[in-house]
């Protein structure tokens, strides 16, 4: 449920189409996201998750259709500091050290770096050692961490996730999740955030959006009935399995085989 009314919806995506010479990446998608909204997308590989969080983010254009992040378009958005980014691959700044980059972006923004906090957010991410460490000396999964500390750090009021715990393992994965939980709980900060894991999906979202490829679409979207806060221990409940068997089931029927192309 949305925390507080507003005139504009924080994300509003209307009949997107785009293509890639022959490859229609998304055809004609339309999504509305509330203020405060936390919306799950899962799909197959190659069902355009990523053209679709990349054309919000305002990083590609549309062919056709129209999209608006609080009202106004995505660049506008992009440089007032309303939208944060955590993308696949960690796009962390080399030459900055973790700390560094956390509280780079908020600068760039014009706002106080806030560095205390800033390492606060570190500490509880679990990087704690590697605060003043570079890039280079960390692992993927490491960096990963800190590119979502950054974007959490940001405090931009709309956040693009791009399976941001995809090189993390399981246990992580799911301190990772709490710790956004936790972030985006006690903001009133909308997200809208990539994952193939549909019980990530389900456990993080407030709404399930469920996509199909060829052509890449949204074929449902799923409200998720379960009473927060979520921790991993609603992982184990039956409402939480029906859910995801719903989702997996809306996906089995929406699937492409290699022989229908
Ligand atoms: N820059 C690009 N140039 C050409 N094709 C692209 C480009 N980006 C994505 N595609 C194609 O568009 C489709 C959707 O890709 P993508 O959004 O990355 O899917 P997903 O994130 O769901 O795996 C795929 O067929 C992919 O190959
Ligand atoms: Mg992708």
């Amino acid at each position: 449920m949305p925390r507080r009314q507003a005139e504009a919806p924080a994300i509003d995506v209307r009949d997107l189409t785009v293509r890639f010479d022959d490859v229609c990446a998304l055809d004609s998608v339309s999504l509305s996201v509330d203020p405060g909204e936390f919306v799950t997308v899962v799909g197959p590989s190659g069902c355009g998750k990523t053209t679709l969080l990349r054309s919000v983010g305002g990083l590609q254009s549309p062919t056709a259709g129209e999209v608006r992040v609080g009202g106004d378009d995505p660049e506008s958005a992009q440089d007032a500091g309303d939208l944060g980014f955590v993308f696949q691959s960690h796009t962390l700044f080399p030459w900055k050290t973790a700390l560094e980059n956390v509280t780079f972006l908020r600068t760039l923004a014009g706002r106080e770096p806030e560095r205390d906090r800033a390492r606060e957010r570190l500490v509880a991410a679990g990087l704690g050692d590697v605060v003043d460490a570079s890039p280079r000396e960390l692992s993927g999964g490491m960096c990963q961490r800190v590119a979502i500390v950054r974007a959490m750090h940001l405090g931009a009021s709309t956040l693009l996730m791009d399976e941001p715990f995809g090189e993390l393992d399981e246990l992580t994965r799911y301190d990772m999740a709490a710790s956004v939980l936790d972030s985006w709980r006690d903001s009133d900060r909308t997200v809208l955030f990539v994952t193939h894991s549909v019980p990530e999906a389900v456990l993080l979202g407030d709404r399930v959006i469920v996509m199909a490829d060829s052509p890449g679409r949204i074929v449902d979207s799923v409200s998720v009935s379960l009473a927060r806060p979520r921790a991993e221990a609603t992982m184990d409940s039956t409402a939480f399995t029906e859910q995801v068997a719903g989702i997996r089931q809306i996906l089995r029927r929406h699937r492409t085989t290699l022989a229908d192309r």
